[in-house]
């Protein structure tokens, strides 16, 4: 069992029972939830009481490698696991590696497959932190989005986690954008970052553009749920804003994530699948109606940045940069 502080930030695994952390409830409320089975985990990853792509891939092990332990028949909870969410690839690669060991050694081979994952992803996020802050030496001002700390990995965060390296080494402050419609950078990046005393600013999305154009941010670094072979990225919805806005700005566009979360068999982006959540997520942000109740909404979880933008993408086993079809090979090859 993985029992680092990080890990403990969002997730705890006693060796058969799953507690998570409710983010739903964050920052107000720490409420801790027991999961037993693959329907429980599922409905928690349905619902973001456990989010982000390289969390959901720890819960997706687990979950699984419960259900194999206690149901006569497991294979409708690997199904139901599966399609909880559509976009991170690491729910779908979680599910299939530890119901895989279950088959051919069991509950056991189970268990110790999903403990090898959460092992990998925790150290995935160190090695992040490490390529992530050589590559960003120099920058101070730093806007990201969403969240993609200790809530989101296995370990101190994908792009979070090389802004915690780039704090311990030197001077940072962090920009961080609100992330609408469900405040995850309001919520929970800033909760994070205030908890480790690295000093954050919150700004609503749409300010970011024209920040970066003032000159007041000196590098961009987000998180991914998807990478494709030519190094498209789907990330949370406003990613594709920053993204451009950098470009226009001058200024570095860095993607940060495990290995766990590109999916080489997906030639661009445009074959990602994009969830599209419920319309009351818009309509009544945090219960309270601001619209017409009726009104048409549209509400993707995710956007897709090309490659193109990308400065560079850093995972566990080093840096593409530019992240090419090549550069992205050669780093799942090492
Ligand atoms: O809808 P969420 O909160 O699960 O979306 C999370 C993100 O988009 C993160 O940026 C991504 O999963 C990377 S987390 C290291």
């Amino acid at each position: 069992m993985n029992s680092s502080t990080h890990l403990d930030a969002a997730l705890r695994w006693d060796g058969s029972r799953l507690a998570i952390l409710d983010q739903t409830q964050l920052p107000h409320r720490e409420l801790w939830l027991t999961l037993a089975g693959a329907a429980d985990t599922a409905d928690a990853i349905r619902r973001l009481a456990v989010r982000a792509a390289p969390l959901i891939g720890i819960a997706a092990a687990l979950g699984p490698a419960m259900e194999v332990a206690a149901a006569p028949d497991p294979e409708p909870g690997m199904r139901l696991l599966r399609e909880a969410r559509p976009t991170a690839v690491n729910l779908a690669w979680a599910v299939d590696r530890v119901w895989a060991a279950a088959r051919a050694g069991g509950a056991d081979a189970a268990r110790d497959e999903a403990e090898r994952i959460e092992g990998e992803e925790g150290a995935a996020s160190a090695a992040i932190a490490a390529h992530g802050a050589d590559l960003l030496a120099g920058a101070r001002r730093i806007l990201t989005h969403c969240n993609t700390g200790a809530l989101a990995t296995g370990g101190a965060g994908s792009a979070l986690g090389v802004i915690r390296e780039l704090a311990a080494r030197g001077e940072v402050e962090v920009l961080a954008s609100e992330t609408r419609p469900l405040l995850q950078g309001a919520r929970l990046t800033v909760w994070e970052l205030t908890r480790d005393g690295i000093p954050v600013t919150l700004a609503v999305d749409g300010a970011a553009a024209g920040l970066m154009r003032r000159g007041e941010i000196d590098a961009v670094i987000v998180g991914c749920d998807r990478v494709a072979a030519n190094g498209d990225v789907a990330n949370k919805v406003g990613t594709y804003a920053h993204a451009l806005a950098a470009r226009a700005a001058g200024i570095p566009f860095v993607v940060a994530g495990p290995t766990s979360s590109v999916d080489a068999a997906l030639p661009s982006g445009d074959e990602i699948e994009i969830e599209e959540r419920d319309a009351d997520e818009v309509r009544r942000p945090g219960g309270d109606l601001v619209t017409l109740p009726d009104v048409a909404v549209r509400n993707p979880a995710f956007d897709v940045t090309p490659a193109e933008l990308i400065t560079a993408f850093v995972c566990e086993r080093g840096v593409a940069q530019p992240p090419t079809a090549a550069a992205i090979a050669a780093l799942l090859a090492r």
